[in-house]
Parts: C-alpha cells; structure tokens; sequence
C-alpha cells in the first residue's frame, strides 16, 4: 500500500486559505485532512460542511474528513455532500459502528474507525472487516500542537498483525503530534496515511516541509 501525507487544514492559514492548500498540494500532499469537533465529545469547536466544501473547491486532491463528534450519525451524510472521499468516527461515540460503516460506504466514501489514545484495539476489532481504515490518534482529539504519545505505536503494529493474520487490508492511519523528527516511527510501525497539522503549517516553508516529509515516507 502506498504511504500518504494528509496536511490538516486545521493548521492551514485561514487568511490565506486557498494560498495556503494550494501550495501544499502542489508540493505533493496525497489528501487533506478535515478535523471535524463538536465541543462535546471533544473542548472545541472548529469546522463544518461548509469550509470542507470550500476546501473541497480548492483542490482536486481527496477530503478525509475526522469526526470527533457525539452523535456521528448525524453528521457522514452532509460531509459525503460536500465532498469527502474519507470519514472517520470514533469507536467511543457511538454504540452502532457496523451500521456506521455501513453508511459511509453506501454514500460512496472510505469508512473509518478512529481510537483515543486511552481506547485498546480490542475495541474495535469486530468491526475492523468492515472498515476501510483505523485512525490511531497519537494525541488526545481536541487540539492541533500537542505532543505525540508514542503507546500509539505499538497500537499500529497490532493492527498490521491482525491484518495479516485474518487477510483484511484496511488502511492504517496516524494521527497527532507527528513531525520530520517522529514521521519515520510511525512509517516504521507500519502506518500507510500520516496526518500532519502544525508540523506543516507552522514551518518556516510548508511547501518545503511537505516535500521533505514526503522523502521519508518514500524511504
Ligand atoms: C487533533 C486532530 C489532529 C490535529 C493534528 O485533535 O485530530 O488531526 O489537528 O495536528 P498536529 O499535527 O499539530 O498534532
Ligand atoms: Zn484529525
């Protein structure tokens, strides 16, 4: 599977917000990433189908859109309207993830399964055949800038061996913290999508870094 880097709008500059996307798809971004928060299943508020469809105006490159929101139900259909080709939600905000998942790929988006820091594997393991990929948050959801908590990592090599020991092939996703210092961890781990925030947006050259970080992926 081929390793991707999905910038997270979140960081971009949203004075300059199409300057902003434009410059890091054109420096071989793979996806954007759209943090979606509710203010109660998470402390803040940020986006909703409106900027995702802006964003998705933007660029032609894909939207994955990460819900951390109660009550995700309510919210795969508007973001699939506005253009996500990716949603995520959490295993802890909702009691229905195989009608979840479900959902999400007969709209025609990617369906994924995202993990706190604090949630085992375990968790979602009988859903992880109907998923097309598990996002594995390497910080608390809630805020762009935190510090990567490395237990993810041993999270992302169970999930590669239970993959190949029952022959599934979702994609594996990282989420939080992660920069040019730790990237090649999380690739050694064996993640596939590598979700990156301010570690872009708040470099000197995003463009740059989005070249650089894809170097390492392409180690
Ligand atoms: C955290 C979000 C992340 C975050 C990434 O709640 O899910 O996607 O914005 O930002 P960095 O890379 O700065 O941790
Ligand atoms: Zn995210």
């Amino acid at each position: 599977m081929k390793r991707w880097l999905l910038p997270s709008v979140l960081s971009a500059d949203f004075a300059h917000l199409a300057a902003s996307v434009q410059a890091v798809a054109a420096a071989g971004a793979d996806m954007f990433h759209i943090d979606v928060m509710d203010g109660h299943f998470v402390p803040n508020l940020t986006m909703g189908p409106g900027i995702a469809r802006t964003v998705a105006s933007l660029t032609d490159l894909g939207l994955d859109v990460h819900l951390m929101v109660a009550r995700p139900e309510d919210w795969v259909e508007p973001f699939i309207k506005a253009g996500a080709r990716a949603v995520s939600f959490h295993v802890e905000a909702t009691p229905h993830c195989h009608r979840l998942l479900t959902r999400i790929r007969e709209l025609g988006a990617r369906a994924g399964l995202a993990l706190n820091p604090g949630t085992p594997v375990s968790c979602l393991e009988a859903a992880l055949e109907f998923a097309d990929y598990v996002l594995v948050m390497t910080v608390n959801p809630g805020f762009p800038g935190q510090t990567f908590i490395p237990a993810g990592l041993e999270k992302i090599r169970l999930l590669r061996s239970l993959a190949e020991a029952r022959g599934y092939e979702f994609a594996i996703e990282v989420d939080g913290g992660i920069k040019e210092h730790n990237i090649h961890e999380a690739r050694d781990a064996g993640a596939h999508w590598f979700v990156v925030g301010s570690g872009i947006f708040r470099a000197a050259d995003p463009a740059a870094m989005t070249r650089r970080l894809k170097e390492i992926l392409n180690a």
